[in-house]
């Protein structure tokens, strides 16, 4: 792939990932349109796209014509997902509306306007369920714990169905938790490590619930890599991969990083008090998770290059000059 040729559409293109992937793929030469529709209670915020010179087309994919967008791109990198787990359990169609029917009409759009265009998309690791063993490959059951994962499965396997019945190359990334610089840090939504970040860079105690869940954290330039090597991988079309990240570690010992690193980075003695899981997020839990990402890395020679602790040191030195733009 001459990136520097390409002309992308990165749909989600505003928020937490697909800003990130948005501004590696600019500083690559290529010409970047991020279409998001600034979903209430997402990752999306304009500073995300500060000074890149990417174009925002602000478009919602569950309605309108999205052709004139499309036209003529030659990968489409697709991370626009309504991703709240409590919201998908609150409102599940509003939640299928994006993450599967928006799916089928980016799809049933594309086939026209973009047949040939490569296409990543972005899936999760929440549809596996509570894992039956670990760590997780891409052969363990789906069983999906809330309706955030019935509808993201969903999307995925329309998009695969395209790569089957169509012949479009498709990829599609079942990514862990995600986290660094724009990630939605104003509450918890996006990830709990969210509102740790928030609490330490205010000084402020934050709560670790559970503690002992292991989670294999990947930093967002590894991400974006990861996103751009298997557009740029003929042997990956066709194909679904787990992404995992770094070694996987603890609640508890992720907070205890986070602690560190407040005190490393920006001088704050922080704390945290533990709690049990609340009851309502307690049912849709997954427990402990970690990803067997072998067949990705084999693929693509990928390997996520942020350790979790300097990725968190990372993430508090970008913000603390930006703090009031993510509030
Ligand atoms: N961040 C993670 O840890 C993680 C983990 C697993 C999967 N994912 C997947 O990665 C993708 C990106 O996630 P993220 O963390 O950057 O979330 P995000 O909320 O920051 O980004 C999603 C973007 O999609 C946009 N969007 C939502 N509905 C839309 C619509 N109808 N039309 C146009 N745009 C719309 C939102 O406004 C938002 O900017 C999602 O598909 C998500 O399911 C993320």
């Amino acid at each position: 792939m001459q990136w520097d040729r390409a002309k992308v559409l990165v749909t989600g293109g505003a928020g937490f990932l697909g800003a990130n992937l948005c501004l590696a793929l600019a500083a690559r030469g290529a010409k970047v349109t991020a279409l998001d529709a600034f979903l209430f209670g997402g990752g999306a915020n304009p500073a995300n796209l500060d000074g890149s010179g990417v174009e925002l087309v602000r478009a919602d994919i569950r309605e309108g014509d999205l052709r004139p967008i499309i036209e003529g791109v030659d990968v489409i990198f697709n991370l626009a997902a309504q991703t709240s787990h409590m919201g998908g359990q609150r409102d599940p169609l509003a939640d299928i509306n994006v993450n599967a029917v928006g799916q089928v009409r980016l799809i049933q759009a594309a086939r026209e306007a973009a047949p040939n265009a490569v296409v990543v998309h972005a899936s999760t690791r929440q549809f596996y369920g509570r894992p039956h063993y670990l760590p997780v490959d891409e052969n363990h059951p789906v069983a999906p714990p809330d309706a955030n994962g019935v509808s993201k499965f969903a999307g995925e396997q329309y998009w695969m169905i395209e790569h089957r019945t169509a012949g479009r190359p498709v990829v599609s990334l079942r990514l862990t938790n995600c986290y660094g610089p724009r990630l939605r840090i104003r509450d918890a939504r996006q990830t709990f490590l969210g509102i740790w970040l928030r609490c330490v860079l205010e000084n402020r105690p934050f709560e670790v619930w559970g503690g002992a869940q292991l989670r294999d954290m990947t930093y967002v330039d590894d991400v974006t890599e990861a996103f751009i090597r298997a557009a740029e991988t003929p042997a990956c079309y066709g194909n679904l991969y787990n992404l995992g990240g770094a070694p996987p570690a603890s609640l508890l010992e992720i907070a205890e990083m986070t602690i560190r690193q407040g005190k490393a980075i920006l001088g704050i003695e922080g704390s945290f008090t533990t709690r049990e899981f609340p009851a309502d997020r307690a049912t849709i839990d997954i427990g402990s998770y970690h990803a067997d990402d072998s067949a990705f890395r084999a693929a693509t020679g990928w390997a996520p290059l942020v350790g979790l602790e300097d990725g968190i040191g990372r993430s508090l030195d970008w913000y603390r000059s930006r703090l009031p733009a993510y509030l």
